[in-house]
């Protein structure tokens, strides 16, 4: 066995400690003392939503934004969008003090931290004027145009994907469908051989842990060793890929520049790799969810078998009661004022989004599932401002293609007894969804 020199394992718990110790044990105790985002923290423990509705309830009384110990929590459709849009408000931490001891440690322990989707360069956490410079490259890739053509594709991999499950006895669709079709498709965009996308999957699941906050330390390990050993993966594909360019969105990335200048070998592989996480980690919710939502309601599927057109606006619904991301994050660069509240420098606010979708002043009957509502696209699931989802015109292309073939192919299909919500506090979906696809023999 090789020995781990100390200095990287000291590094790695002081990063829990601040990164996840800490904040858990202090909002913990917030809880217990009756503040409303501890509560919500303690609440997303559970992977079941209801538990989070009382704490939602009672943020809605604060508008717009709770002021906890911590941070201003928002449940409101409008402040939520002010503050994912606030020029001021960033997605990195910023210190109180940054030359501190505090921020001199986290400064020191973050040194060999492995790229991940909430490290630097990552689209996530980086800000003007290096994420506009970036950003710009990145979606001219993943315009809407380009992922226009992905569609036969996709509706190939979802016929293909069905032809292999028996439809008369039970399945996990999670395992069997939702996750292998928008896998399939993003290891396609980004070259990803066949031969490695089992393992691709397994370092996705090892690492989608990393956007949580509290986890125990052994979990921390993990993910950190997953995220190594996904970008030694990264280094290799890239290095593969400049070499033999392919006919993909990769290949199109590598070759990508802005006024002569393209993206640099590690802003390639944070791209490439939260491209690659954010593909399967959040678009199999939304199929899960969503299958879901639609075999639980027989009027619902009746509309959209009469109308098929309302197809799209039936994801943007599911994504609304049902959003695949939690919530997000932000703290103020500068002194500013979010919805007419003064928020002084690093000021740290949480975006609920789930519970923004609820908002009653946005959505009339907010938790009624409608595939009909005239709004359905206001939800703030795919956020908002600079950070918006890159991926949001995919996912909803996968989203369609997925729910709507599944569909019209086994209107009748049941959902069976030992769904399996995922333990993540963040990304919300279920891990095990077993399904009959025809119950009754034709
Ligand atoms: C239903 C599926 C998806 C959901 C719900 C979702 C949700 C989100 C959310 C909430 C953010 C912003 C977080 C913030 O503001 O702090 C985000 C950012 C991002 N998403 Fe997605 N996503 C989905 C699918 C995808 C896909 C398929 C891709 C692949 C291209 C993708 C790539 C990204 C990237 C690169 C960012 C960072 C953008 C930036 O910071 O500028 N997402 N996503």
């Amino acid at each position: 066995m090789t020995q781990l020199s100390p200095v990287p394992i000291t590094r790695a718990a002081i990063r829990w400690s601040l990164g996840h110790a800490l904040p858990r044990t202090l909002l913990e105790r917030a809880a217990k003392q009756g503040d409303l985002h501890g509560r919500m923290f303690v609440a997303t423990q559970s992977s079941d939503l209801a538990e989070l509705e009382p704490v939602l309830e009672e943020l809605r009384t604060h508008r717009p934004f709770y002021k906890g110990k911590f941070a201003h929590v928002s449940v409101d459709n409008a402040a939520v969008r002010a503050l994912l849009s606030n020029p001021d408000a960033g997605s990195a931490i910023i210190p109180t003090d940054p030359d501190g001891r505090l921020a001199k440690l986290q400064a020191w322990a973050m040194q060999d931290a492995p790229l991940g989707p909430l490290t630097p360069p990552s689209l996530l956490v980086t800000e003007p004027p290096d994420h506009t410079r970036y950003r710009k490259l990145v979606s001219r890739v993943f315009s809407v145009r380009a992922v226009e053509k992905l569609r036969d594709r996709t509706q190939e991999i979802a016929d293909d994907l069905l032809d292999t499950i028996d439809p008369s006895s039970p399945t996990d669709i999670v395992s069997t469908y939702c996750s292998l079709l928008p896998v399939t498709v993003i290891a396609e965009i980004l070259g990803v051989p066949e031969a490695d996308r089992e393992k691709v999957l397994r370092f996705g699941a090892a690492a989608a842990p990393s956007l949580d906050l509290g986890i125990p330390w052994r979990e921390f390990r993990q993910v950190e060793s997953a995220l190594r050993e996904f970008d030694e993966w990264l280094t290799k594909h890239l290095a593969t890929v400049r070499r033999n360019p392919g006919d993909h969105l990769l290949s199109q990335l590598v070759a990508a520049q802005e006024g002569g200048v393209g993206l640099t070998d590690e802003e390639l592989k944070s791209t490439a790799g939260l491209v690659l996480a954010a593909g399967f980690e959040t678009t199999v919710n939304l199929l899960g969810n969503g299958i879901v939502l639609l075999a639980g309601d027989h009027e619902q599927r009746k509309q959209l078998t009469e109308r098929e057109d309302l197809w799209p606006n039936a994801v943007d619904e599911v994504l609304r009661i049902d959003p695949p991301v939690l919530l997000t994050g932000r703290v103020t660069m500068a002194d500013t004022e979010v919805e007419g509240v003064a928020m002084p420098r690093a000021s740290v606010m949480v975006a609920l989004l789930a519970g923004a979708n609820r908002d009653p002043l946005a959505f009339p009957e907010p938790d009624r599932f409608d595939v009909t509502r005239e709004n359905a696209r206001d939800h703030v699931s795919f956020s908002a401002g600079r950070h918006y989802c890159l991926g949001a015109a995919l996912a909803r292309m996968e989203g369609e293609v997925g729910l709507r073939t599944l569909f019209e192919r086994y209107p009748d299909l049941r959902v069976e007894q030992g769904g399996v919500r995922r333990p993540t506090r963040i990304l919300r979906g279920y891990e095990k969804l077993p399904v009959t696809l025809s119950p009754e023999p034709a």
